[in-house]
């Protein structure tokens, strides 16, 4: 009776819930603590009874609170420089008088709902020094997602705290041996998948361009030896597209912790008695899917909750680009010829790339002053945008905000704007404006706000074509010399939040140099990335691939181009270029009145298969069913949300020898995924009016498989299935 008396206060007591619906944070008492739960997975964290914040588990779903000896060993929520050092510290600081040593206790913990999501925020302080740290988790149960961040605040009234590296977050995995798999790449050749095995030690992934720079701060994780489609895997992209850094501290043990967060390299902040600082996001993702569930729940998250919600739900328009037809030679009279072509194939969206301002005659010249040039064009944009317009199709403008040539008359004016030090050259044509300060961010501001008033602009492809080599800031105090690289990031961010706030239906594209700013920080802002500057269509099957790992392909504009480039490329038949760029949002960038009718003809019919396609391939939910990282193949399945239709699209880097596995390496079926085992599908190929369509079950689709459907090297098929109804 007794013990039934125990239980039964036990269950009374031992957990408060917090729900929205699912819930997700359970605030327990035996042990004291935190346990979150999304859709397949479990975090929890105590506070011991000496008031430390401990975090004790991520992985497959718990069902409650429970009691665990491998916590003994376990890591702070918030790892601190102080104590022993057995972790890395996600927090470094430098007290008034000189103390490095931070020692927290927690103080506090709460459940708020943002954005209609649950937020767990746990305040803790220095047990002497003034410095309160807040870490933020927000959840996301549906699609497995945890948001991490932390607010660290100097709470006194005199004395400065330096923060030496505030990272946005820690998670630890239970302990096993791991496979590291991540992103990484330079210009033309971005996203290219890597694997390996974390042994002890410290791995360290980062970025030190000022940028977040040809290999995405994202990462996954796995049970060594496993990947594919099933099997424990985590995720995390950081939100931030400056200085990055993800540690992965594998312990001799078997103990895996991982961090993320700006990159504190060369960078302090100061924070002074009031002042606080927050991190940017961490996101981080657990699954038992696979890389593949992986990347369908980070996509389906950053569709739903991080890109900007003024065209989160709008399917991306058909896009002509001027670069590759015409590079800087933009001028009214070539591009209202390109207007018609375009329009009268389809496109939907043209876009003016570099070339347009005041003093772009070579790639060194003009940056810096966003002045039409009046050569170029005589009246301005404004006739060319109302043919545009006549034409059916929206207009949008390329610029290149940050950067200034020394060949412009605003380096003329401001040379004092641009980062660098006093006796330091720096890059000799272009500098980078340093945006830290106010008055660079009001004559951006100002002067892209003219422009996107006096023309009727509907998009904007935002590029950043350098690097930081010499970020100095003479005129700042002292101690604020080292927050520049954070200053800019803000100020960037800032200028492009003004600048959608006041123009709220552009639309808005990342560029640098190709794929080298496409982070969650970007993409909460920008609607589409261009991915790369690399355009040939085999070696875009690889970086398009790697890309969907971490990107959902609403995001990823692709090219058709005409030129591949001055060293020798197989060239590839239009069909298959098509193919390749129809996976993401399509877009041309040729001189279309070099084809003939019959590639015009084509063309036209392409872009209305892709129309057909296009909320498969941009809202649908994507398999990557055969990897061109391990195979000669490649093969991109997306199947509709609320439809009955799926699509395949196929393509071969090489000739299909049948039967021999040593060319064609894996299976030579073609195996879907995630029908409905027992309904009827049709089966078509889209590149064939002549073909009725087969009909297959669902699970034969997906169990027995079909003949791989491409025969030539550099070919292509796209197979259309609709299930049919009952
Ligand atoms: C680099 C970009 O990646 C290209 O697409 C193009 O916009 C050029 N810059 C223009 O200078």
């Amino acid at each position: 009776m007794k013990n039934l008396i125990r239980l039964t206060f036990c269950l009374l007591v031992l957990t408060t819930r917090y729900c929205t619906g699912q819930e997700a944070i359970i605030k327990t008492n035996h042990p004291d603590g935190w346990l979150i739960r999304t859709h397949s997975s479990s975090y929890q964290m105590i506070i011991t009874a000496s008031g430390e914040l401990k975090s004790v588990y991520y992985g497959p779903k718990v069902t409650d609170a429970r009691k665990n000896d491998a916590w003994v060993t376990t890591v702070d929520e918030i790892p601190v420089r102080g104590g022993s050092a057995f972790n890395t510290s996600a927090l470094e600081a430098v007290f008034d008088d000189g103390c490095r040593d931070l020692d927290l206790e927690y103080v506090s913990g709460n459940v708020e709902t943002i954005d209609n999501h649950p937020v767990l925020e746990v305040i803790q302080k220095d047990r002497y020094y003034p410095l309160q740290v807040t870490s933020f988790i927000k959840v996301y149960p549906a699609n497995d997602i945890l948001e991490k961040w932390i607010e660290v605040k100097n709470t006194g009234s005199r004395g400065n705290i330096k923060i030496e590296n505030l990272l946005s977050g820690s998670i630890v995995l239970p302990t096993n041996q791991y496979d590291l798999t991540q992103l990484s790449g330079k210009p033309m050749n971005e996203f290219q998948i890597y694997n390996g095995l974390l042994t002890p030690g410290i791995k360290i992934i980062q970025n030190k361009t000022f940028k977040s720079n040809f290999n995405p701060p994202w990462f996954a994780v796995h049970p060594a030896g496993t990947s594919g489609n099933s099997g424990p895997v985590w995720i995390g992209s950081l939100h931030y597209s400056g200085n990055w850094v993800l540690k992965f501290d594998q312990a001799f043990g078997g103990r895996l912790q991982i961090l993320g967060g700006i990159n504190f390299w060369d960078t302090d902040i100061m924070l002074k008695p009031g002042d606080s600082f927050t991190s940017p996001v961490l996101t981080s993702g657990f699954t038992t899917k696979g890389l593949d569930g992986a990347a369908q729940n980070l996509s389906a998250y950053i569709r739903k909750d991080i890109l900007p919600e003024t065209h989160r739900n709008d399917l991306r328009p058909v896009i002509f680009n001027s670069y590759y037809a015409d590079g800087l030679n933009v001028n009214e009279k070539v591009l209202e010829k390109q207007a018609k072509s375009a329009a009268a194939l389809g496109i939907e969206l043209f876009v003016i790339d570099d070339g347009w301002f005041k003093g772009r005659d070579n790639g060194n010249d003009g940056l810096g002053d966003w002045i039409v040039d009046s050569t170029k064009f005589p009246h301005g944009l404004t006739p060319l945008i109302r043919e545009v317009n006549r034409l059916g199709m929206r207009f949008g403008l390329w610029v290149e905000p940050e950067n200034v040539d020394v060949n412009s008359d605003l380096y003329r004016t401001h040379p004092d704007w641009v980062l660098g030090f006093p006796h330091r050259q720096g890059n000799p044509y272009r500098r980078i404006l340093n945006l830290a300060k106010p008055e660079v961010f009001h004559y951006l501001l100002s002067s892209l706000t003219r422009l996107l008033q006096e023309n009727n602009i509907a998009f904007v492809k935002w590029d950043q074509n350098n690097f930081l080599s010499d970020p100095g800031w003479p005129d700042a105090p002292p101690d604020e010399r080292r927050e520049v690289r954070i200053k800019y990031i803000q100020n960037l961010y800032r200028l492009v939040d003004s600048l959608k706030g006041r123009f709220p239906k552009v639309w808005f594209e990342s560029c640098s140099s190709g794929g080298g700013r496409i982070d969650l920080g970007m993409m909460s802002r920008m609607d589409m990335a261009w991915v790369s500057d690399n355009t040939y269509a085999l070696n875009r099957i690889f970086i398009q691939y790697g890309y969907l790992s971490c990107m959902p392909a609403n995001t990823m504009v692709s090219f058709v181009v005409d030129k591949i480039g001055n060293y020798y490329r197989q060239p590839t038949s239009l069909n298959f270029r098509f193919n390749v760029a129809m996976s993401g949002i399509l877009g041309i960038s040729t001189d279309m009145d070099k084809w003939t009718l019959t590639e015009k003809e084509l063309a036209k019919k392409k872009i209305s298969e892709y129309k057909l396609i296009r909320p498969l391939v941009q809202q649908g939910t994507l398999y990557r069913l055969v990897s061109p990282f391990e195979t000669n193949r490649c093969a991109l399945q997306f199947t509709g949300n609320h439809t009955d239709s799926t699509v395949v699209l196929c393509y071969n880097m090489a000739a299909y020898l049948q039967g021999s596995q040593v060319v064609i390496r894996g299976s030579s079926l073609l195996r879907l995924r995630g029908l409905q085992p027992d309904a009827q599908y049709s089966l078509k190929n889209l590149d064939d009016s002549d073909d009725k369509g087969r009909m297959f079950t669902g699970d034969e689709l997906m169990n027995v498989g079909i003949e791989w459907p491409v025969r030539e090297a550099y070919n292509s098929k796209i197979l259309l299935l609709e299930k049919l109804k009952r």
